[in-house]
C-alpha cells in the first residue's frame, strides 16, 4: 500500500537525483580536474617553512645546486606567503632608480624627439635615427598610470602551467603580463585576461613570413589579445626593426585599434646592468626577467606562473617545454637557471610569489 502511494514520489526522486547527477557531471566536466578544496593541501610547519626560506636565502649564486633549488620551491608551496611590503618597497625604488619602467620601458613621443640617435640594446655600435616616420608610431606618453596596480600576474609560458588550475587566480589580478603571442586556448590553467603581451619579433619571421605575405592571419592572432597592449622589442636587433614597423603599418591597414609599442633599448641596456651587479651575467637577460622586474616596479604584489624551465615537472613526471608545445629553444643565449635561482630568492625574501604547479 505504501509503496503504492508514494510511487509518485519516489519517481520524482529519481529523476531528481538523475538531473542532479547529470548537472554536476556536466560541472565538473566543464572544470574538469580543477575543483580542489583548500582541506586538500598539507602545509609545512612553520618551522620547516622558516629554515627552507633561510637556507635558500644564504645560498650564494655560485653555490647554489639545481635539484636542491628544484626540491626547495616545491616545498615552500606548502608555505603561507604574504607579500613583504618593506623589502618590495626596497626593490621597487632601486629598479626605479636604475631603469623607470614606468616612464622609459617604451619609446613615446615624451622620451624621445624627432632626430634623437637610439642605440641598439644587444648591438651598441648600431644606431638608428628617430625620424618622422617613427615618431608618428609611437604612444604619447608610457600607457601605465602613476598609481601602483595592486595585484599582477607574468604569466610565463613554461609546460608546469598545464593542468595548474591557475586560470581563474590569474584572471582575478589586476594587471596581466604574457609572452610572446602564446596560445590562449588552456583557459582552466593561464586565464583570459591579457593586460600587456610581448611579441619576439622571430616568431613573425618564422610564422608570418615578415609580413611580407598575407597578414590577415596575424591580425586574426592579435585579436586574441584585446585590449591588450601588444609589445615588441623593435630596436633590440637591427634585423628586427623593419618587422616591427610593419606590424604598426598592418595594424593602421587593417583600422585596429590595438596598441602597440616598442621596447626602449636604453631601458633593456639599464635593466641588463643591474642584474649583472647582482651576479647575472647571461649573454642577454630573457623577456621573462624584463617583464618580472617591470612588474616589481609597477605592481603592489607580483605573482610569477608558468616560470619552471626544467623538463619535470615539481612532481618528477616529464612535462613539455611550453604549456603548448614541446619545441626547446636554442641554447646558450638565456641563463634561466640563474634567474631561478633570483626568483627563488625573491619567493623566500616574500618580495614575489613563485606559483609552481596546481592552484588551489
Ligand atoms: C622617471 O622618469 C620621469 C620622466 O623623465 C621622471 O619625471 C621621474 O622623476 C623618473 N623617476 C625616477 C625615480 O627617476
Ligand atoms: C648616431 O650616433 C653614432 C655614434 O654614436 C654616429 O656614428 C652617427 O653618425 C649618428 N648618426 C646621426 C644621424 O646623427
Ligand atoms: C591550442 O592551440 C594550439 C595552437 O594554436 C594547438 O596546437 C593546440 O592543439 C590547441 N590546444 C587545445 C587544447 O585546443
Amino acid at each position: 500500500m505504501a509503496f503504492r502511494r508514494c510511487r509518485f514520489l519516489y519517481l520524482f526522486m529519481f529523476l531528481f537525483f538523475v538531473a542532479f547527477y547529470g548537472f554536476i557531471t556536466s560541472i565538473q566536466e566543464r572544470a574538469h580536474y580543477c575543483i580542489i578544496t583548500q582541506g586538500q593541501i598539507r602545509w609545512l610547519p612553520g618551522r620547516t617553512c622558516q629554515n627552507i626560506k633561510k637556507s635558500v636565502i644564504r645560498t650564494p649564486l655560485q653555490k647554489y645546486k639545481l635539484n636542491d633549488l628544484m626540491k626547495q620551491v616545491k616545498s615552500l608551496q606548502r608555505c603561507p606567503w604574504s607579500v613583504n611590503t618593506k623589502a618590495m618597497k626596497a626593490i621597487r625604488s632601486e629598479l626605479r632608480a636604475c631603469c623607470n619602467a614606468s616612464h622609459n620601458l617604451l619609446v613615446t613621443k615624451a622620451n624621445t624627439h624627432i632626430g634623437e640617435n637610439i642605440t641598439y640594446e644587444t648591438q651598441r655600435d648600431r644606431n638608428i635615427v628617430i625620424t618622422e616616420k617613427i615618431y608618428k608610431m609611437l604612444p604619447e606618453v608610457s600607457p601605465f598610470r602613476e598609481k601602483l596596480y595592486r595585484r599582477c600576474a607574468v604569466v610565463g609560458n613554461g609546460g608546469s602551467l598545464l593542468n595548474s588550475c591557475c586560470g581563474s587566480e590569474i584572471d582575478q589580478a589586476d594587471f596581466v603580463f604574457r609572452f610572446n603571442l602564446p596560445p590562449m586556448n588552456y583557459s582552466y590553467d593561464i586565464g583570459r585576461k591579457t593586460d600587456l603581451v610581448t611579441a619576439n619579433p622571430s616568431i613573425l619571421h618564422n610564422s608570418y613570413s615578415k609580413l611580407n605575405a598575407q597578414r590577415k592571419p596575424f591580425m586574426d592572432l592579435l585579436k586574441v589579445y584585446e585590449p591588450a597592449l601588444i609589445v615588441i622589442p623593435a630596436f633590440s636587433f637591427p634585423s628586427s626593426t623593419d618587422v616591427s614597423f610593419r606590424v604598426f603599418y598592418t595594424l593602421q591597414d587593417f583600422e585596429s585599434q590595438q596598441k602597440l609599442a616598442f621596447f626602449h633599448p636604453d631601458y633593456l641596456m639599464k635593466l641588463a646592468l643591474y642584474w649583472k651587479d647582482k651576479g647575472l651575467t647571461a649573454r642577454r637577460l630573457s623577456s621573462g626577467l624584463m617583464i618580472v622586474s617591470t612588474a616589481l616596479e609597477l605592481c603592489e604584489e607580483v605573482t610569477l606562473y608558468g616560470f619552471w624551465p626544467f623538463s619535470r615537472g615539481a612532481t618528477g613526471k616529464p612535462i613539455p617545454h611550453h604549456y603548448y608545445d614541446n619545441r626547446i629553444p636554442k641554447p646558450g643565449f638565456h641563463a634561466m637557471p640563474d634567474e631561478f635561482f633570483f626568483y627563488t630568492k625573491m619567493h623566500s625574501k616574500e618580495i614575489l610569489k613563485l606559483r609552481i604547479g596546481r592552484c588551489f
